[in-house]
């Protein structure tokens, strides 16, 4: 079954995430068949593909991004996320949005702020007809992640949040997101090859076997704008988010440390994690295990990306309203409610085909 309405979508932040996700829609723009599209966890969702998603609004503060057309903002500096697809001129020209903190001390260096008069969100939603809003922001920018939100309430959209910033786990954003009749899902999105999910994958699989893990740690490295906005800003809150995590994988106590530690700025938006593991198993004997996992940050997020948005406005049309918890727990390290992998998996297929 094909949707006649195209799913309308702003964008809030027009870094490498942005960037990845507007190239993924153009690359599988063609798509017609599931085993031509590999990468993607659905093609088809609920009967949208990802050519039904239209970006239709992008804001931004970077001087090289401001007034240009999205299909070149996406490739500004300080963006470094690959090129994946050609991209031609898309119409939509990124608007200067309020700065607030939205750049970190750091990031100051890289990032020269426009000096053009920030405009008004709301109204560019409404006029835009958007109908769902993305929030792509660094993970140190809370007040403007919060003022996006605000924006987004009174222009009547619904609002995904893929930054850490936590407003779906909030339950005064939630009441108010409820109130207004409108969809919440986040916070701070799953990778589709995510290290947390691998090292917890690992130690729950290991701990089954009757290993005994003893010490633990997993750390990256990465090159893109946003592993600078984390030694700078959010460095801590995510060790504790991604240690509790981690430390849930196990039914016993053990030496657990998780989170990002540094910026590299030539590996790129490459991310390099790094995981140790040591335990004991059979007769006390001791084992380890010595990984590293590379990725590429921004298309790590795309295929998780594609599916929120479409499902998002599967909640919209059925006019569900405040945090849908089947998207959440799906998508998301920090949902409102932490369910079980398996769990979440059933709850998102099953709100899908409800
Ligand atoms: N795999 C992934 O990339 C992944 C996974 C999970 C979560 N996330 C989250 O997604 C978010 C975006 O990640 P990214 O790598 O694209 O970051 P990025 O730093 O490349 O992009 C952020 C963009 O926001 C812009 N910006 C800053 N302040 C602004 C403001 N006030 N108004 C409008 N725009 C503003 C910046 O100029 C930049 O273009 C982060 O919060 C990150 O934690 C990313």
């Amino acid at each position: 079954m094909q949707h006649l309405s195209k799913i309308k979508m702003a964008l809030i932040g027009v870094g490498n995430c942005a960037s990845a996700l507007v190239q993924g829609l153009r690359y599988y723009s063609n798509c017609k068949r599931a085993e031509e599209s590999v990468g993607l966890r659905h093609l088809i969702l609920g009967g949208f593909h990802p050519k039904d998603i239209e970006v239709v609004a992008a804001f931004d503060v970077n001087v090289r991004k401001i007034g240009k057309d999205l299909s070149e903002a996406i490739f500004a500096h300080p963006n470094n996320t690959p090129k994946l697809a050609d991209v031609p001129p898309l119409g939509v020209t990124v608007h200067k949005g309020p700065v607030l903190d939205g750049i970190g001390e750091y990031t100051r260096h890289i990032i020269e702020v426009s000096n053009k008069p920030e405009e008004s969100v709301e109204k560019i939603l409404k006029e835009s007809d958007a109908e769902i809003v993305v929030n792509l922001l660094p993970s140190g920018a809370t007040k403007a992640s919060q003022h996006y939100a605000e924006q987004t309430l009174t222009a009547g959209c619904a609002f995904i949040n893929a930054t850490p910033t936590f407003i779906a786990s909030n339950e005064s954003w939630a009441g108010r997101f409820e109130k207004a009749g409108l969809p919440l899902v986040g916070d701070d999105l799953i990778d589709q090859v995510g290290a947390t999910t691998l090292h917890k994958t690992l130690l729950q699989l290991l701990s089954m076997n009757g290993v005994r893990i003893t010490q633990t740690y997993q750390l990256d490295v990465g090159g893109g704008a946003e592993s600078l906005d984390t030694l700078d800003r959010t460095k801590d809150i995510k060790r504790t988010v991604k240690t509790e995590s981690v430390e849930s994988a196990l039914p016993y106590k053990a030496e657990v440390v998780a989170g990002s530690t540094d910026y590299v700025d030539f590996l790129q938006n490459r991310r390099d994690s790094y995981f140790w593991i040591k335990g004991i198993h059979f007769c006390n004997v001791p084992m380890q295990i010595d990984l590293k996992l590379s990725t590429i940050d921004a298309p790590n997020a795309g295929s998780v990306l594609l599916d929120v948005i479409r499902a998002a406005r599967i909640a919209k049309d059925r006019k569900q309203k405040g945090t849908i918890q089947q998207i959440c727990a799906y998508a998301f390290k920090h949902p409102p409610k932490q369910v079980p992998l398996e769990t979440a998996e059933k709850m998102f297929t099953d709100f899908i085909n409800q």
